[in-house]
Formats: structure tokens, sequence, C-alpha cells
């Protein structure tokens, strides 16, 4: 398949599932860098190479779409996240390799497709420290994104992925395996709150993980024990902001920041996208989306 409409190909597929995606996907492609449209294409591209199919794609970005959108519905009528317990939502998702490989694939999607992520991700290419040498630890990968991205923009010499689900294991093992890179990466399937080391980290990323977890302090705390002096660590999370698997919600980003700082950290830059259309005050009043970015010191 030419690798130049592999993009227009899934678009299409898409929105032939789902005719309701066709303009806002039709904005979103008018609007996205041409450095993301490649790594976009390349990632499309490496999906076919590994055997999967343009449908395997549409399907899973629709399948993201539509489950959000239920959650969505719900969190507007109760105000909450439908669970709150990790037990509620581990087997049907983490676990569960077909749902959880439609998740990861749509998810990693929506990283070039939905403005909201795309930003998250610019933020992550921009603080990412690209000549800084040592060691780089990132928390639940998922889809591999920002992981292969670090390991190919940077010149961290080790690198260490941790995620409790076997999916995500795979997907990121494949990804890194796409890359071709001869650096000292290991990909590990480990409960990060569970994982024991004897080494400290100099770069730290643990993107979409606070809200999916019910100890989220226990899992900055976990950051800071494990990071090197001046070491910088990178987080994303976000506010009213429902999913099948988000069961720790923040209504605000003081209340993300507070928990920062009472695990020790100082917060050295955020970044913020409120829910389009609105300011952040009140998209916070409304309890609107917020997706949010930390750097942390
Ligand atoms: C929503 S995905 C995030 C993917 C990617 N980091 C991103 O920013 O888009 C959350 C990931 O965190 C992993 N995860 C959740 N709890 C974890 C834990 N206790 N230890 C390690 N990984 C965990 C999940 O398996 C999943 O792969």
């Amino acid at each position: 398949m030419n690798s130049s409409d592999v993009i227009e190909q899934l678009v299409d597929t898409i929105i032939s599932e789902n005719p309701r995606q066709k303009s806002f996907l039709e904005e979103s492609l008018k609007t996205i860098p041409s450095d993301e449209k490649n790594m976009l294409k390349e990632y499309i591209q490496n999906k076919l190479d590994e055997g999967r199919g343009i449908a395997e794609l549409a399907e899973s970005y629709n399948k993201i779409v539509n489950d959000t959108l239920g959650e969505q519905i719900y969190f507007r009528k109760n105000k909450k996240y439908r669970f709150s317990r990790f037990d509620e939502v581990a087997d049907a998702v983490y676990f569960n390799d077909e749902y959880m490989n439609f998740y990861m694939l749509g998810l990693a999607l929506t990283q070039f497709l939905w403005s909201n992520h795309r930003q998250l991700f610019e933020f992550f290419t921009e603080i990412l420290p690209k000549e800084r040498k040592g060691s780089y630890l990132e928390v639940g990968p998922g889809h591999g994104l920002h992981f292969t991205y670090a390991i190919s923009h940077s010149k961290f010499e080790h690198f260490l992925a941790v995620d409790l689900s076997d999916t995500s294991i795979r997907l990121t093992k494949e990804a890194v395996s796409s890359l071709g890179t001869d650096k000292e990466v290991h990909v590990k399937k480990q409960n990060f709150l569970e994982m024991e080391v004897d080494q400290g980290f100099d770069f730290l990323v643990m993107g979409e993980v606070l809200e999916h977890v019910e100890e989220p302090l226990e899992f900055l705390k976990k950051l800071k024990s494990l990071s090197n002096p001046g070491a910088k660590v990178f987080i994303t999370t976000c506010c009213n902001a429902p999913a099948v698997d988000h069961i720790y919600l923040f209504n605000t980003i003081g209340e993300v920041r507070s928990l920062c700082e009472s695990a020790g950290f100082e917060v050295e830059r955020e970044f913020y996208a409120p829910h389009p259309g609105t300011s952040l005050e009140d998209s916070e009043k409304r309890q609107l989306p917020i997706n949010l970015a930390m750097v942390l010191k």
C-alpha cells in the first residue's frame, strides 16, 4: 500500500463506519503539523507491516470514540466516573487482550487525530531533554509512542518501560522493534508500585496513568523516590474526562498540582488544554474535560 495515502484510507474507513466523525476528522487533518502527519503515516504503515489491517485500526479508533461517549453520558448525569476501583476495570480492560489491543491502537491514533492529545504530545517533544545522558524510565507506555519517540530523539543511554498489561508490553515491544535501535532498551511487565530497582533515573515519564489508579499519590511518591538528583518528571493526566477505565477523578488542575506537591515535587512547568471553546475556569466550573501535562522536579 502506498504510504502517502494510508491516512486517507484510514479516515475514509473510520467515517464509513461512523459518519459523525466526518467533519471532526476533516478539520483535524487540516490543522495537523506536517511532522506529526508524517509520524501518523509511519505509525499506520508500521501497523500494516506488522500484519494489521486498516479495518482493525479504524475499528480501534471508533471503539474508543463510542466507548468514551458512553462514559461521558454517564459522567454528565452522575458527576462521577462509573468505576472507582482498579478491580472493577482491570479484567475488562488491561487484562483483556482483545479489548486492550483495540484500546491502545485507538488511543495511539487519537494522539495524532485529537487536538487535545496532539497538544500534550507536542509539549512532551518540547520538554524532552534531548541532549541529556543517563537513564530514562517510562511507566505505563501503553502503545509505546512516547517511549519510542524518546529513544529516537534523545541521547539517554538506558531505557526502561514498565506496564502491567501484557498487551501494552507487546505493543511497546513491537514499536521498539520497528525502530531497530541499538540502544539499551528494556520493556518489563510489572506493576509500577511493586517495582524494585537499585538505580535511579534522570528523566521519568508517566503519561495518562494517574487517572487509572486508586492511589495516584503513591505513584507520584514512587516516581520521586526513583529520581536522581536533578531529574525531571513528565506526567500527563486529565480532569472531568471519563473513559472506560478512568477511576480517579480530578475536578481541577489545582488538585493535581497539590498531589504532586504532597509527593515532594515542585511543579516546574505545566500545560493544559481546556474543553474547546471554554476557559480553564469555565471547564473546571462546568466539569468539562481538561487535558494536562506537568514537568516536575
Ligand atoms: C491509558 S494508557 C497510557 C498510554 C500512554 N502512556 C499515553 O500517554 O497515551 C495507561 C497504561 O498504564 C498502564 N498501567 C496502569 N496501571 C499500572 C501500574 N500499576 N503499573 C504499570 N502500568 C500500569 C496500563 O496497562 C496502560 O498501558
